[in-house]
């Protein structure tokens, strides 16, 4: 019989760490059934479906449908709906990625079931507990049973909490498994033509932490700088609805009058604009990774990061998240002031297929040639 693994997505950042392991998984087709939960965080059409066509992700076996909610009710109703999936389709490895809600909940629901669980992106540290992503790691690390890690960090974080060495397996990072899978497809791709930006002269933002939208003098502040950053170069920023709803309850719509503001993208699209970027400013967690694998220039406006190797080695410089400290961040740009960086090890579009071996051998005791 084939040993069945669910894998869970929920948020955005979820697809593009699973697509490489579901291709991953599909070479072993004869001895793993690999089948996606969706538990249903995002649904947005822009923050979930465009991007199961792109990653090329088979339908969800299942889709939980829980939406949004307080991080309780969010937490509790995934719990809710992944329990009956879990006795109904008894997995042999629940497979949980990165540090959403989605992430913990069915980790949760999966080992109190006695259902082994990986966790993929394990390690990860920002040490700053007010991120309710920090919460999810830690909780998630401390009860699953195997961790996939995506840089040296977070071996050592894990040792530190008391991990046992022969459950913690360094094995690159998926995510840049999918950047490396779609990266023709986005040089070719003509958002810069649809948008009239020239390579070079257009910064690309992001910003969605409740620390930097939630607060109306906080999301004023950053706006303010975006608006003078438009001055110099044009300033593409796709909204996350957070940002969204956030920019229309404080009524700060005004400030992006010279802002090319835009929906959520797909992912082909946003990386297309990410790889002829002048430099990028954020605070997500992923552009971090993807950023350092182009070697473009990254602003986090953030006070810390839990991929450290990207300030390391990569092109990544955290920015208080405070006006005067983004404007001088800039102007350092502006002159010219720039770091090259390097590829972090592993991070070589292979790591899914080092996960899919590990599982099977490892986690499942099927042979593998
Ligand atoms: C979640 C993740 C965050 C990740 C981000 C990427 C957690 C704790 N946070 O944050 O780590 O970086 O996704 O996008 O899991 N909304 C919509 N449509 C959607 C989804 C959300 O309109 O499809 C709105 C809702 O009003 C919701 C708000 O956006 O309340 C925030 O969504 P939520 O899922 O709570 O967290 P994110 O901020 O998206």
């Amino acid at each position: 019989m084939k040993a069945r693994i669910l894998s869970v997505v929920g948020a955005r950042p979820n697809y593009m760490k699973v697509a490489p392991l579901h291709r991953a998984f599909a070479r072993y087709n004869c001895q793993v059934e690999h089948l996606i939960v969706h538990t249903g965080q995002h649904y947005d059409a822009e923050m979930s479906e465009i991007f199961f066509a792109e990653l090329e992700l088979p339908e969800p076996a299942v889709f939980l449908g829980v939406g949004s909610g307080t991080h309780a009710q969010q937490t509790a109703r995934i719990m809710l709906a992944f329990e009956p999936v879990c006795l109904e389709m008894r997995p042999r490895l629940v497979v949980v990625v990165g540090d959403v809600n989605s992430t913990l909940a069915c980790a949760l629901t999966a080992v109190k079931l006695g259902i082994p669980v990986a966790h993929v992106e394990a390690g990860l540290r920002s040490f700053d507990r007010t991120m309710p992503e920090e919460i999810n790691r830690i909780a998630t690390d401390a009860i699953a049973d195997y961790f996939f890690v995506t840089e040296p960090s977070g071996v050592e974080n894990l040792r530190r909490e008391g991990v046992p060495a022969e459950r913690i397996f360094l094995v690159g990072n998926p995510m840049i498994d999918s950047l490396v899978h779609a990266l023709p497809k986005a040089r070719q791709h003509r958002i810069r033509e649809q948008l009239g930006v020239r390579p070079g002269q257009y910064v690309v933002v992001t910003l969605h932490r409740p620390s930097n939208v939630d607060h109306p003098e906080q999301l004023r502040g950053l706006l303010e700088v975006l608006a003078e950053l438009a001055q110099w170069r044009t300033v593409v920023f796709p909204l996350h609805p957070r940002t969204q709803q956030a920019i229309e309850r404080f009524g700060l719509r005004d400030y992006l009058r010279h802002i090319c503001a835009l929906p959520p993208l797909g992912y082909v699209e946003f990386l297309a604009l990410m790889v002829e970027a002048d430099f990028v400013l954020t605070d997500s967690g992923g552009i971090q990774e993807e950023t350092t694998y182009l070697g473009i220039p990254c602003l986090t406006l953030r006070t810390t990061t839990e991929r450290p190797i990207t300030c390391q080695l990569g092109t990544n410089q955290l920015v208080r998240p405070e006006p005067d400290a983004v404007r001088a961040a800039i102007d350092a740009l502006r002159r010219g002031e720039r770091r090259s960086g390097q590829v972090p090890p592993l991070w070589d579009g292979h790591a899914a297929e080092r996960i899919a071996q590990i599982v099977l051998h490892h986690c499942l005791g099927v042979a593998v040639e």
